[in-house]
């Protein structure tokens, strides 16, 4: 089946074409990092009005692979994400699926990150890697998933405060690093010490949340910027090399081994063989590393999507409505957006 995927859920627009749940023919992105830079964070405003400007431009570039009789499908982002931007895609995508008289396929963000390892080249195929432990790490979302078949999740853990991503973002903030943060405290830390600045590794209280998730698999991002706000405070020369190098290296090795330790502990409680780790965070170099060192030493298969599909996407929405997923019918002609949806239910 040929699915035209869009996507328009945070400051990414996006497009691609994928055939059968697998084969990418199309696949185009226009980043409005540049944009939203100099306000240091996304401006929803700003967000939406991009979309709608470069969303048509977009389905262009993405259609130019197939001749649009031959479209079977049109999958969409309908949550989570910004309302004002999501409506962008939504409205889109509605309105080009009753032209053309083919379905509508409403699909999950988070799921969506979660399919994009099912696209990398010798990637296996999704039904038969299940069961698995899912991390999905994003500039939004912080959780861990438990996948016993396709649509069927069930949220093992969650960060109560900071996702990983927003932990990155802000961080870089107070080193001041340009936005977004994640791209730029990999690349400063490269060149650091990631043991001589030790910062705290906070665990989640069980009385921080009630939602019947293990606290031993929540997260907890929020004192850790609170420290490093502390330790500039004191160290004023932190924010410059040659220190700087090293403070970015520590805050990091702080994120990647909260994230790496409640993965690991998710995979010997859940006692599953295969790891898939996905978004924007999941480029992370450091993050790669320490989660390669830990799967080998559980003898867990690791799956990681290919740099192209780590962050938003259109062709990670289009893949996992073609191999079946996603709101579909009548309940999908009524979808609205859903700026707080979640993957799986807490047990
Ligand atoms: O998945 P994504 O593109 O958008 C959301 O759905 O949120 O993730 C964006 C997040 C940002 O917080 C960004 O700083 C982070 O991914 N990120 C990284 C890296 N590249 C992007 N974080 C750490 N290291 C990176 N190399
Ligand atoms: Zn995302």
């Amino acid at each position: 089946m040929n699915v035209l995927g869009i996507e328009t859920s945070c400051d990414e627009t996006a497009a691609a074409v994928v055939a059968d749940g697998g084969t990418v023919l199309s696949s185009a992105v226009f980043s409005q990092v540049a944009l939203h830079r100099p306000h240091g964070g996304v401006v929803p405003e700003i967000a939406s009005r991009q979309h709608v400007e470069h969303l048509p431009q977009l389905l262009d570039e993405a259609m130019a692979a197939l001749e649009w009789p031959r479209l079977q499908a049109v999958a969409v982002t309908y949550g989570p994400g910004l309302a004002s931007s999501l409506l962008v895609g939504l409205s889109a995508a509605k309105a080009l699926a009753l032209r053309l008289n083919i379905p509508l396929i409403g699909i999950n963000h988070l799921e969506a990150h979660l399919y994009s390892v099912f696209l990398a080249r010798n990637a296996p195929r999704y039904a038969e890697s299940c069961p698995l432990v899912a991390l999905i790490v994003s500039g939004g979302h912080t959780c861990l998933v438990r996948v016993d078949a396709p649509g069927q999740y069930r949220r093992l853990g969650q960060t109560i405060d900071d996702a990983a991503g927003e932990a990155f973002d802000k961080g870089a903030k107070l080193l001041g690093l340009e936005y977004p943060g994640g791209p730029a405290i990999d690349r400063v830390s490269a060149l650091g010490d990631a043991v001589r600045i030790a910062f705290p590794r906070t665990r989640a209280l069980k009385a921080d949340f009630a939602e019947g998730l293990a606290p031993e698999l929540c997260f907890s991002f929020s004192g850790l910027k609170t420290s490093l706000l502390y330790y500039l405070r004191d160290h004023p020369e932190a924010v410059r090399p040659p220190v700087l190098e090293d403070v970015a290296a520590g805050y990091q090795e702080a994120i990647v081994d909260v994230l790496v330790r409640g993965t690991k502990r998710a995979l010997q409680r859940e006692r599953v063989r295969t790891l898939a780790v996905a978004g924007g965070v999941s480029l992370n170099r450091r993050l790669r590393a320490r989660l390669i060192e830990m799967a080998a030493g559980l003898q867990v298969r690791l799956l990681l999507p290919e740099a192209a599909h780590c962050a938003d996407n259109a062709a990670m929405v289009a893949g996992l409505a073609g191999i079946g997923q996603g709101v579909t019918g009548e309940a999908a002609w009524a979808l609205d957006a859903c700026p707080n949806l979640e993957l799986g239910a807490a047990e």
